[in-house]
């Protein structure tokens, strides 16, 4: 049998962004019966949250949708790159961020920005919705949502 695809999607407080972006991308996989082909985790560069749950206001919008986030914070580390093929940002910083750990090309070569596969404006940040009101936690759903099944239709 093929071995898994492996997906990691990293923010800064792995709180909000990539919680969500793992909860998103793990629904399409369900929806499709794909489980037994992909492994889905989520990062964040900095290790302000480590072990809390995600925002409530991540939560809360997330729910709205009807999407359930399971997720413990916890810090990107450098034996990441051998565990996953895919490094997937949100925005520059953490892009610069990530890259700074990674040890050779083939590292770098795993990451990648989310919203390369935004198919309305193609390699963007994520705007961080966290000192915003709720209009940006909708912003942001939207934007990983139709990025994450672009994402999940280039690695399907
Ligand atoms: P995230 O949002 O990177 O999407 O999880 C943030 C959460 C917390 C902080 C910044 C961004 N913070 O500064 O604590």
């Amino acid at each position: 049998m093929e071995s898994k695809i492996r997906v990691l999607f990293v923010c800064l407080g792995n709180i909000c962004r990539s919680p969500l972006a793992k909860a998103l991308f793990l629904n399409a996989v369900e929806l499709n019966k794909l489980s037994y082909k992909f492994e889905v985790e989520s990062a964040g560069t900095s290790d302000f949250h480590r072990g809390e749950a995600p925002d409530a206001r991540t939560l809360r919008n997330a729910q709205k949708h009807g999407i359930e986030i399971k997720n413990t914070a916890r810090q990107f580390k450098r034996q990441d790159f051998a565990r996953f093929d895919h490094i997937v940002v949100m925005d520059a910083q953490n892009y610069a961020d990530v890259a700074a750990l990674a040890s050779n090309a083939t590292d770098k070569q795993k990451i990648s920005m989310l919203r390369d596969h935004d198919p309305a404006m193609k390699g963007a940040d994520v705007p961080d919705p966290w000192f915003g009101g709720e209009e940006g936690f909708e912003e942001a759903y939207q934007i990983i949502r139709r990025s994450t099944l672009g994402l999940f239709d280039a690695l399907r």
